[in-house]
Parts: C-alpha cells; structure tokens; sequence
C-alpha cells in the first residue's frame, strides 16, 4: 500500500513537473515566443559541418547539439487540457510579469529547482544504489572515478525507447548523474523511440527539457514502426534499423565536425551509474571492443539471468538461466573460466553479450564501419509465399547483437591481420598467409601457451553435448513453470521458451576447421559480474545481497580489472533464430552451427572485391 501511494505521489509530481516543463518550452503557437526571451526550443535537425577548428560539444556555441526530430504530435486525452492550461497560465500570469529579458532567468531557475526535486528523488529506485553492496568496495571510493574524469573522454549515450516508459525517469536520472561526474561537454545523448504509444512521449519531453537546461547535446528523435501491422514485422531487423538510427549523430559529428567519441554506452532498463563508471573503466584498461553488465529479471520470486537470446560464452554455449544465489556450478557462464571469474566478480570474456547496459569502443566498431544487421532471408509469413529453402548452415538468423558480435570478431581478426601485413611491407617480408598471422600478431602472444581446459572439450565433443543436455534436463526439471505473464520485464522475452527446448542444444554439425579461429586476434569482448541491470520488480537489496554476499570485500581491485588471457573465437556456437516475422516473440528454433573467421574473413573479401 505504502509502495504504491509514493508511486501515485511521484507520479502526481511528474505530472506538475512536465505541466510547468511544457509551459515554459512548449507555449502555445499564438504566444509572443520571440518576447519571452527565456530558454526555447528551436528545431534543429542536421549537424552542421565545421568550418572552424571548435569541435567541442558546447550546445551554446553549436545550438544543433540539440535536436528533436519527429514530435509525436498526435492529440491524447489531455491534449485540450493542457493546452488550455498553457494559454490561461502564460496569459495571466507570465505575460503580464515579462519586463525584460533578465526576468526570464527566474524562470529557468524555478525549472532547474523541479529538477532538482526530481531527481534527488533519483527516479524511482536510483536512490538505492550508493546503499547496494559491491564487492571491492566499489561505492565507499567515489574518487575511483576521479582518473577517469580527469582523461576528459568524451562519451555517447544511446538509448532506444520501445513502448518502456517505466524506465525513462530513472534513466535520465542516470544520464544526469554522469553529467554531474563527466562535465556537460563530455556527453552526446541519443535517443530514438520506436513508434512508443505509451507515456513515453511526455516523458520524452521531459528528458528534453532536462537535457536542454542543463546544456547537453542530444538528439531526441522519434520513427514510425517500420510495418503497419507489428506482427508483420521482422523483429531482428528493426532492432538493427533502431540501432543504426540511434547512431546517426555519431556518424555524423564524426564526418562533419571530426569528432571522436571514446566510448559508446547503450543504456537498458536501470543500471546503477557507478557500476556503469566501473564499466567504462574496465572496457578502458582491457581496451575491450565490448563490456556488458549482467542482466536480471524477476522471475516467480527469484531473480533469473535474462539474456539468453543474444549472449553466449566463449565456447558459443548459452549462458544458463541462473538464479542470482546460484552456487558456483550453476553459474550463467557455462565455460570453465567465465564460471571461474564469474564466482570471484571479475570481468571474462565471452563471444558474444549485451544483457542490458552495455559499453563499446567505437574506434573498434561503428568507425571500422561495422553497422547493426541482421538475416534477410526470413520467411514473410503475411505473404503467400512459401518459405525459403535454407542449407543446414545457412547463416544464423538471430538477434541483431548476435551478428554485431560476429562482425567484432572478423574486424578484430581482419585488423591483426592489417597490421601484420603493414609490419611486414616495412620490413620487406614475404606476404603472409592466414596462418602465418598469428606468428606475427603482437597481441597474440600466448598462442603457444596451453589453452586450459579447453582442447579436452573441444576433442571429446559428444562429451560436451553429453554435459549441456545433462544441465538442460537439470534446468527443466527445475524450472515446472508456466511461461511468465511479466517475461517483458527482461530481455529473456526476447529468447526460446526452456518448455521449447530453449536449453537444449543439437549436436555440432561441424568437424575441425582447417584454419583454427585461434590464429586470429580475438575480438575483446567482456561481462562485467558486478554491473547488474534491473527491470520492475527487482528488489535491488536482495539481488545485491544474492550476488555479492553480505560484507562488503575491502579488497582494493586494482588490477583485477586485467584480462590477461584472451581466447580465440568458438569453432561452433549455439544458433537460436527466428527464421519467421511476427514481431519479437515469433517462434525461435535452434541448431549448433559453425564459425569459421577464415571462411568468414574470405567471404569478407569476395563481398568488397565485387562491389
Ligand atoms: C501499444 O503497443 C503494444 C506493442 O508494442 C501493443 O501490444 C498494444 O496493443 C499497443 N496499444 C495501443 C493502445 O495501441
Ligand atoms: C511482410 O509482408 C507484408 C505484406 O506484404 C509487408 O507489409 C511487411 O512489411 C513485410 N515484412 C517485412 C519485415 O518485410
């Protein structure tokens, strides 16, 4: 009862609070705008390209660093109201007090004191964090983060809002929290709804009006959905087209005004900004392509891991559906190592992650030229056609993360390979050939070293599948529920139902390859334990106590933050598709499917040949 009467409150509150916000930035059309000399939207929608040496982020200097395009502008029920509450507010009260110009900084001081109000409320469970547990004492050192702000990075926030108006505030609490650490110049944020028809819009306009007082560059910018009837649409291919929208602005500050982002941070659901800092950290001493946190759902009175569509471990397997106080044999990375660091909280690699918040170097991804995308030949099920026949190893109609993880480790693998040949020119050495690389590949060091209990599994492949069937069943048996009305809270939504042979992985189809992945420089992609990502109904006191234990470890984490053994790519790894439209929960099927750089570098090559 006392839970949801603050929540009734807080809502009452953010309903004044845009009342005033829309007020003052959005007045009716007929209002004298040019006189009220207060802060305005204008509507910019194109980086200009420079043509003076200023590349900062200054919005006051370069007004198109705030931008909003598409304005939902569809009349909802309290439309009239609203506006007529504009007009009899700015008429009677705000009119008759404009002077001058200097008048109007009181009223960009009221809005800034709602701010204020607002978000010391940290949104709705942001105020927790500085209370949860971490391990290494990560929240007693606030100047942990001091060396950070001192390398004066500039960072890029990308957040794509897909009907999720419940995490809105609290993310945008985040972003101003970062702000508060990283400087009003150290951030771009973008965001793009996706055709939402909940509250997100007003709550959008209120990310903006925030975002517009405290001088931050953004884009906001919302599309219509990409088919007219959703269970038309194709869902890994507008989760590519959002993402790739999403980056515009950075493409676009890149080519026109030479600016270069650090890091890229993709925020989802609710993310502490501490454990988003420690993030960034970690993806900044490994010099990682990719750092994801962990992803947690409620899920019949536990907290389950929920991203098993698009996260796989090393070895290519599914991460398992752990509960947060799983013992150490039951953690969500299958493989030895991951098991192993997961337990003592330190970063491992993976093959691929996103599981919600996630962090990634650009000078490793987009600025290579890697985009989102995703399979193409689906089946259009709203066409009478019939289904395209596809041979048993067709590429993997997955997510569209799962391709942007493939494409990382064929860009990391083709830059190693770059580099090797650009030493050797210098050199005047003979060309290379594949497996010559990794001979030559400075990063690659280890590569003699014997790779810890890997090869056994990889050698006794029944073995392995003997072992994940084994977890499956284990799994099944555990897990005699009936499929979750609440699954939307977290990203398992978006996976194959357990009651569907989600956990059951088919026998490999593959034998050895001729050119082994390890030979090419691994793609630098990491988990990091310790940055949990929530949705609703995720008590964050009790996740916290599950995954960390009670005491708080004093154990300074300095350099275990190092990953020192990077491990090539799977030779196979777990396929779970949708080769179907019909929007995000279209029936998945799954196959065990090979992954060979060689292969993938030389179709690579045959593509760039022909075009
Ligand atoms: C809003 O969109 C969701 C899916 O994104 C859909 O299930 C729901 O019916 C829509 N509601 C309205 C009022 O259109
Ligand atoms: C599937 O076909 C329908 C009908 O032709 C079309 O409207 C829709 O856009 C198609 N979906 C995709 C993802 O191409």
């Amino acid at each position: 009862m006392g839970i949801r009467r603050r929540t009734l409150s807080r809502l009452a509150f953010l309903f004044t609070f845009v009342f005033v916000v829309r007020m003052l930035f959005f007045q009716p059309s007929s209002s004298p705008k040019s006189k009220s000399g207060g802060v305005e939207i204008k509507e910019h929608n194109f980086i200009e390209r420079a043509t003076r040496p200023d590349r900062s982020l200054n919005v006051h200097r370069h007004p198109f660093l705030q931008a909003r395009i598409g304005r939902d502008e569809t009349p909802d029920m309290f439309s009239e109201l609203i506006e007529n509450g504009l007009q009899d507010y700015w008429e009677r009260f705000q009119l008759p007090y404009i002077v001058n110009k200097d008048t109007a900084n009181m009223d960009a001081q009221h809005v800034l004191g709602a701010i204020d109000q607002l978000l010391s409320l940290n949104g709705w469970v942001g105020h927790l964090c500085p209370t949860l547990v971490r391990p290494f004492g990560q929240n007693k050192r606030d100047n942990d983060y001091d060396d950070l702000v001192r390398q004066d990075h500039l960072y890029y926030i990308a957040i794509v809002i897909h009907s999720a108006d419940h995490f809105l505030v609290d993310q945008l609490a985040v972003i101003v929290q970062m702000v508060k650490r990283l400087g009003t110049n150290n951030l771009f944020v973008s965001m793009l709804d996706y055709d939402s028809n909940d509250s997100t819009e007003t709550l959008v306009d209120l990310c903006e009006a925030v975002l517009t007082l405290l001088g931050v560059p953004f884009r906001i910018r919302r599309i219509q959905a990409m088919t007219e009837d959703p269970s038309a649409a194709y869902y890994p291919l507008e989760e590519a087209t959002m993402r790739n929208l999403a980056l515009e602005p950075l493409h676009e500050l890149h080519q026109r005004r030479k600016i270069q982002f650090s890091r890229v941070v993709w925020l989802k659901g609710f993310t502490c900004p501490n454990d988003i800092l420690e993030t960034i950290k970690i993806s900044f001493a490994n010099e990682a392509a990719m750092v994801c946190g962990m992803d947690w759902a409620e899920h019949n009175g536990f907290f389950i891991f929920s991203d098993r569509w698009r996260t796989r471990d090393i070895e290519g397997d599914q991460f398992r559906q752990s509960k947060s106080s799983s013992k150490s044999d039951a953690v969500p990375p299958r493989d030895n190592q991951g098991a192993l660091r997961y337990a003592q909280h330190l970063p491992f690699q993976v093959f691929c992650c996103e599981s919600g918040t996630h962090v990634v170097d650009p000078s490793q991804s987009y600025y290579r030229g890697v985009a989102y995308r995703a399979g193409t030949d689906f089946h259009n099920v709203s066409r009478a056609e019939s289904a395209p026949v596809r041979d048993p190893d067709a590429p993997c109609l997955d997510s569209s993360q799962a391709w942007f993880c493939r494409d990382l480790w064929i860009h990391s693998a083709l830059q190693g390979m770059n580099e090797v040949d650009k030493a050797n020119n210098a050199a005047g050495m003979r060309r290379r050939d594949a497996v010559d690389v990794a001979a030559f590949d400075p990063l690659m060091e280890r590569r003699d070293a014997p790779v810890k209990g890997r090869d056994n599994v990889k050698v006794q492949i029944g073995a392995e599948e003997e072992e994940v069937n084994d977890a499956a069943a284990d799994t099944r048996k555990k897990n005699v529920h009936k499929q979750d009305p609440d699954a939307n809270a977290g990203s398992d939504y978006d996976a194959m139902p357990i009651e569907d042979g989600g956990e059951v992985v088919p026998p490999p189809e593959v034998g050895r390859l001729s050119i082994p992945n390890a030979v090419y420089r691994p793609a630098r992609i990491l988990v990091n334990p310790r940055c949990p990502t929530t949705y609703a109904g995720v008590s964050h006191t009790k996740l916290a106590r599950d995954l960390f234990g009670e005491g708080e470890d004093e154990t300074p984490l300095s350099g275990k933050f190092l990953l020192e053994d990077w491990e090539g790519a799977p030779e196979s790894f777990v396929c779970q598709e949708q080769r179907l439209t019909g929007g995000r929960k279209a029936t998945k099927t799954q196959r065990r499917l090979g992954f060979s750089i060689h292969d993938e570098l030389q179709a690579l090559m045959r593509e760039k040949s022909n075009r």
